[in-house]
């Protein structure tokens, strides 16, 4: 094996020491306290692997080599170090330590590249502060609206605010654009976050394409009450609405081949054993490889919400907070990585769907994009449970090195 998975490994398990809390789980938000020390560790390790860094206007870290042709375009990889809460230490963090040790090998064996490669550790990936995410890909790839920055936190603290905070300046996000000539491809590492690997007893995959995220805030209001003097038919309870509507969501979704649905936030107000709701508000996130059913199955649940709250007499709004588009995987990139596979002793790399969201997301309308994953011990992620072998990030991180070394010399 060329790369060294232990240093690898040191360093994967001392990044999940940032912002561990009792439980296990590893929770660091964009603009953090915890974000910060966790940059500025990266930045230490890219520095360990000879890289050039700098940290650009919305806050990724970008360590680069140089390849021969000083004008040739660059070759990325890298992946993010946000975390969703409770989350696990492989989600992203695998992908930026991953691309580092590729660089420090090359750099170790004095091996040299065509292109310049630069591995970055992106900007809140998860979206889990502010409702929206991919936010520092979205700046590379120059489609980071200034009104995008108005998502706010749940203390009501908007991205801008956050990032004037931590030191940078909101207006200047432009900076952080690439020009799309400028770039050759993307690549990233990241842990599969399901179970065909395992089943498959593979450690390696490569992925076809990215599913697309929809997410959408729902607030159902009525009026709030005395639970006990108020009799049943005589209440506008929204909660009733939402009962009828979280069924019809799982009934649905259950229609689609691929498409799945998830209610994972939930807010009541005021919120009292003995008080009939005024408000409730939910999160939907749906997502599919195929677009077009992922939107019908939107509109089959808006058109439900918007009948439900007639009948219990509830005033509602869906406020949509991201909507990404499904992502392919380049094929070109598909053929380096299952030929990066047999150098590394892996004959046949299964091809697999990405469920889960990635960065590469925000550049597949502007450079070839390709992902490799690593199998996640039970399929176990956003959750301190989250776990993949030593063996299985060495092995993953040994294709991502001669996936590198293709691209950066084609
Ligand atoms: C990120 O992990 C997402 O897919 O939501
Ligand atoms: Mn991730
Ligand atoms: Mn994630």
């Amino acid at each position: 094996m060329e790369i060294n998975s232990d240093r690898l490994w040191t360093r994967l398990m001392a990044l999940g020491e940032i912002g561990v809390r009792d439980n296990g789980g590893v929770t660091r938000f964009s603009f953090t306290k915890d974000e910060r020390r966790a940059k500025d560790l990266v930045i230490a390790y890219m520095k360990e692997a000879g890289l050039t860094v700098r940290e650009d206007a919305i806050g990724n870290i970008i360590g680069r080599r140089e390849g021969t042709d000083s004008k040739a375009s660059v070759i990325l990889t890298g992946s993010h170090i946000d975390t969703v809460p409770d989350g696990g230490k492989f989600d992203g963090a695998l992908g930026v330590l991953s691309s580092i040790e590729a660089l420090q090998r090359m750099q170790e064996l004095e091996v040299q590249t065509i292109r310049p490669i630069e591995v970055i550790a992106f900007t809140d990936e998860e979206g889990s502060r502010f409702g929206f995410g991919m936010i520092g890909s979205r700046a590379i790839a120059g489609t980071l609206r200034h009104e995008d920055l108005e998502h706010q936190d749940e203390q009501h603290i908007s991205i801008a605010e956050a990032m004037r905070a931590a030191g940078f300046a909101p207006e200047r996000i432009g900076e952080a654009a690439k020009p799309t000539h400028e770039v050759n491809a993307y690549v990233e590492l990241h842990i599969e976050q399901g179970k065909v690997l395992e089943n498959h007893n593979q450690p390696v995959a490569l992925v076809t394409g990215i599913a697309g995220p929809l997410w959408q805030q729902f607030t159902l209001t009525g009026q709030a009450g005395h639970a006990g003097a108020t009799p049943m038919n005589m209440r506008r309870d929204p909660m009733q609405a939402v009962a009828d509507i979280l069924s019809y969501i799982y009934r649905e979704a259950k229609q689609f081949t691929n498409a799945v649905a998830t209610v994972g936030k939930f807010r009541i107000v005021p919120g009292g054993v003995n008080i009939i709701p005024g408000q409730v508000q939910f999160s939907l996130d749906l997502r599919d490889i195929d677009e077009s059913a992922r939107d019908l199955l939107e509109t089959r649940i808006g058109d439900y919400v918007s009948q439900v709250c007639k009948k219990y007499d509830i005033e509602f709004q869906i406020d949509l907070l991201q909507r990404v588009a499904p992502a392919p995987c380049s094929t070109d990139i598909q053929e380096a990585i299952a030929h990066a596979g047999r150098i590394a002793g892996l004959s046949n790399l299964p091809y697999v769907v990405s469920g889960a969201g990635h960065d590469g997301m925000q550049f597949s309308s502007s450079w070839p994009i390709g992902m490799i994953f690593v199998r996640s011990q039970e399929g176990i992620s956003h959750s301190p449970e989250e776990w993949s072998s030593q063996d299985d990030c060495g092995v993953g991180t040994e294709v991502l090195y001669h996936t590198l070394l293709q691209l950066a010399n084609g």
